[in-house]
């Protein structure tokens, strides 16, 4: 009797241990502790508690969250006289639950907002006026409603080109220049103790960030209540160099700006011919070519992989004090976007967490890169 109950116990022990992956390998969380949080943007199946495999990995691993999709303007405020709160209610209660430090996303941006914000019942552009009362508008609602419990913003997202000019948005078209100072000083009228960001791609590349230094310089100097710049970090095994990673963090940490690294992931797909940031359908013919490893990822590509992780995550240890946050995009390998841009239905493998909810040797490498920044 007794060899049985040993025998119970120690399955039971097994099996604890192997849903508890936590206890078995370090946490994200407590290694970067002193260092920066470590953060995920959730799905509504995970900020919802249907996703089990996720489930453990964003409550034992992270300390800070972002939402997706739920706060985007196309979300959160379908129609001009609706608002729909619950998804975003949802991941706000599911942070707190899990004591996280709840990440807005996004204000203003051109992407995934109702064409209608910029119209009128006949269709036609609306004014300066109309505009900015429309932004203020759903500034002050959005921000308001989560006061003190989001505490940081992205306020406007990408709002620059390639070549460091303003891109032409309905916003810049319809408000004109100062349409980003607005934004930024409608959030702190609406929150006074939020963090609010500037969040945009490639500033790594030099002509994007010497408009993005511009930028922030310009809004800085005109007093608008900026507290940081937020690099997406939707890299691949090239892009950015280290050194050009360094050298922006650097650039706006010596503008006296907290920096998040605020949409991580590293991309192991080839983009297709003549890419430009649009989604793009591929012929049968190419997939091959531009689908490589659907049976998956040889060990080569594996270690190329860690290894650039190591690389990255050595530089943001060297500016852990400009650093507020790391947070990846998506949580494991099968739910990133990234296997859908910008070709539909690839099989990408860009972050920490293979498709079962596992570690991969790219996790291992980011501990491996903490351990050695300490000794
Ligand atoms: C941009 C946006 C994010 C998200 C990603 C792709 O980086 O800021 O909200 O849409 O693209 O998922």
């Amino acid at each position: 009797m007794n060899r049985i109950i040993t025998k119970i116990s120690l399955i039971i022990w097994l099996l604890h241990f192997a849903s508890h992956p936590a206890y078995s390998e370090p946490l994200l969380k407590e290694v970067f502790a002193n260092d920066f949080m470590i953060g995920a943007a959730l799905n509504r199946a995970q900020y919802y508690g249907d996703d089990l495999r996720a489930a453990p990995i964003i409550k034992n691993h992270f300390n800070t969250v972002s939402p997706e999709n739920a706060l985007k303007w196309e979300m959160i405020h379908p129609e001009s006289d609706r608002y729909f709160f619950t998804d975003a209610d949802r991941y706000v209660e599911f942070g707190e639950k899990n004591g996280h430090f709840i990440i807005g996303h996004v204000l203003v941006w051109h992407n995934q907002t109702p064409k209608k914000v910029f119209e009128d019942n006949r269709g036609n552009p609306v004014s300066r006026a109309v505009l900015l009362n429309r932004m203020r508008k759903h500034i002050s609602t959005v921000v308001g409603r989560y006061k003190g419990r989001i505490r940081a913003w992205d306020v406007v997202n990408e709002a620059l080109n390639e070549d460091g000019t303003l891109r032409q948005s309905s916003w810049l078209k319809i408000i004109g220049e100062d349409y980003i100072a607005k934004a930024f000083e409608y959030a702190r009228q609406a929150d006074p103790d939020a963090e609010l960001y500037y969040n945009d791609y490639s500033i790594e590349n030099e002509p994007k960030r010497k408009g993005a230094v511009k930028l922030i310089r310009k809004l800085i100097k005109e007093g608008v209540p900026i507290s940081g710049i937020g690099l997406q970090g939707h890299n691949n095994l090239t892009f950015p160099t280290l050194k050009q990673q360094a050298d922006t963090i650097k650039e706006f940490a010596e503008l006296g700006l907290k920096v998040a690294i605020s949409e991580l992931d590293v991309s192991v797909l080839p983009d297709p011919k003549g890419f430009d940031g649009e989604e793009v359908a591929v012929s049968f013919e190419n997939r091959e070519q531009l689908d490589p490893y659907r049976n998956g990822l040889p060990s080569g590509v594996e270690a190329e992989l860690a290894n650039r992780y190591a690389g990255l995550f050595g530089v943001y240890l060297n500016y852990r004090k400009a650093i507020t946050r790391i947070t990846f995009w998506n949580v494991t390998d099968g739910e990133s976007w990234l296997n859908n841009y910008p070709i539909r239905g690839r099989t990408n493998y860009p972050l920490l967490f293979d498709r079962s909810g596992k570690t991969k040797s790219a996790f291992d490498a980011v501990i491996l890169s903490a351990r050695k920044s300490e000794g």
